[in-house]
Order: C-alpha cells, then structure tokens, then sequence
C-alpha cells in the first residue's frame, strides 16, 4: 500500500505537516461505499493532496444506538483509499480522540434541534465536536460532506461559520443505487425484501418534485404528496417529512418561490434511513448544493 495510516493526533500531525499546496478531506465512519468515494474522487480532482479519516465516533451515539453493531470493515476501507489515491488515512481509537476527562463540546444550537436533533437530541453535539477536532488536526484547505445528511451540512457550514475556521465546506450530491435508494453504510441492515421497499423513500420525493415541477408550491400538498407514496409502501414506517428552509433548517408552512429542502426520515426493518433533496430538484448538483445548502 502506497497510502500511509496514521493512528494518532500526533501523526496525524507530523503526516500533515508534510503535505503541501490544496489539502482535501473526508470525514467517515468507514464502511465505505460510492458514496464516500465520491467525495474522496473530488478532493482528489480539486487538490494536490487528500486525508480522510475513517473513525466511528462513539459521542454521536445514544445510549442504545447502533454504535457497537455498526458495520466495521478497516481492512477492506483502506484497501479503497489507496486504490482511490489518499494520501494519509487517520483511523484513531475513541481513547485517543478522547482523553480522559475530557470535557469540552461543540453546540451548534437551533440547527441541530429539529428534524434528526428532535429524536437525537446530542447526536449534532456528537458530530460537531468531532469534526471540529478533526479539522483542527488535519488542517485542510477543503472538506468534503454529501448531501444525504443534509442537516448535518447545515451544522457543520455554521460551526465553520460562527468559529472562524479556516476551510472551505464543499457539498457533493447524494449517490444513488440504480433504483434511487440513498448508499447509506446502514443499507447493509436492510433484508432483502426491506432493500426492495426502501426505493420508496426516492419515489415519494421525486412525485413531490414533479408536482414542484407542474407549479405545485404548497409545502402540505408537496409533502402530501411524498406521504401518498410512502403510505403505499406497507414496511415504511414514516418518522418525519418536511419542507424546511435550506439554510436556517425553520419548517417552511406558506408556498414560496424560494428553493426549500424536502427532508424525510423512514424505518424500514431495522434502520432509519434518511433522504432528502432541494427542490426544484435541478438544483440537486454539486454547484447549486454548494450554494444554498447551509449557506447564511
Ligand atoms: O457522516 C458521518 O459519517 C459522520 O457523522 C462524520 C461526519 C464522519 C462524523 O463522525
């Protein structure tokens, strides 16, 4: 392997020192799919060098969560990045991320509170704060997120926003299996008959779109309409969907010309998956993303 791994702040510290010019990176949990690969294939285009780091974060977990069952595939993962062309790869152990007594945290706070932060109410502290440290250690010029988790987009763009950090937070859009189904690590939960079920979560946000697209702008209608196809779908379990300024995450309840973002949580078996897309679903791309997701 020509990628070199790094397990310590310390290291990580040393390796970074000794890359020059535009840095990338890419935050993970591993488990990696098309998805994260895409985000290391555009810091690869648009830097003279990338890091990712590939750490599951315990602080982003509930008590009760999937933290410990969450899919682990280190050898396979680093296998990826160096075939992808990473430069440095960062997989810390929790007890070097956090040192005993650790006490300090990141609150990004009404961004976090609705919609995922609403039935995971530390899971954005969790995030943020683990994402500040990385940054901080990797020090890139560039950071890469997709769009699936859009309201952690959102968290992440105002932290960087409101701290002064010193990089760039690129918004790459989600990648999709052929049958529009989100890659999510999580998809691996999925049996069978639930991995079938789960395109709904697509079908039901491209009906409401192609009502945006015939000049429907009521947010109820649209989300009605995304409902209707969910419904249809027996092993749907609809948690939320909703239409939400795609900066300020406020729910959007009058019609309106503006862009909104359509976001929807669903249990299908044992996961929760997530989607979500701008609409008018044009703007779906990574320049338009870029543009309006999370920006102030
Ligand atoms: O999106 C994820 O995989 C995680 O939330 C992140 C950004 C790597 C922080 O642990």
């Amino acid at each position: 392997m020509v990628v070199q791994i790094v397990e310590t702040p310390e290291a990580l510290r040393a390796a970074r020192k000794r890359l020059s010019g535009y840095v990338g990176a890419v935050n993970t949990m591993g488990a990696l799919h098309y998805g994260h690969l895409s985000l290391v294939s555009q810091a690869r285009d648009e830097n003279d060098a990338v890091v990712v780091s590939v750490f599951v974060n315990p602080t982003q977990f509930a008590p009760g969560e999937d933290f410990d069952n969450y899919p682990r595939s280190l050898e396979r993962d680093l296998e990826m990045l160096d075939r992808a062309g990473v430069d440095v790869v960062f997989t810390p152990t929790p007890g070097v991320m956090y040192l005993p007594h650790h006490q300090t945290s990141v609150i990004v706070d009404e961004v976090s509170q609705g919609l995922e932060g609403a039935s995971r109410p530390d899971h954005f502290r969790g995030v943020a704060t683990v994402v500040c440290k990385l940054l901080n250690l990797m020090q890139p010029t560039v950071v890469y997120f997709g769009q699936k988790d859009a309201q952690q987009v959102v968290v992440i763009r105002r932290m960087v926003r409101d701290l002064n950090m010193p990089v760039e937070v690129a918004v790459c859009p989600t990648v999709r299996e052929s049958d529009g189904l989100a890659m999510s690590s999580r998809n691996v939960y999925l049996q069978p008959d639930e991995r079938l079920a789960a395109a709904a979560l697509y079908r039901s946000m491209k009906a409401a779109a192609d009502r945006y697209d015939e000049g429907e702008r009521s947010p109820e209608a649209l989300r009605a309409t995304a409902l209707e196809v969910l419904a249809a779908e027996v092993k749907a379990r609809v948690e939320y969907v909703s239409l939400n300024h795609p900066n300020t995450l406020y729910g959007i309840h009058k019609p309106t010309d503006d862009p909104m973002l359509l976001t929807m949580a669903v249990k299908i078996g044992k996961p929760r998956l997530l989607d979500n897309c701008l609409l008018p679903y044009a703007l779906n791309n990574r320049e338009h993303l870029s543009e309006i997701l999370g920006v102030i």
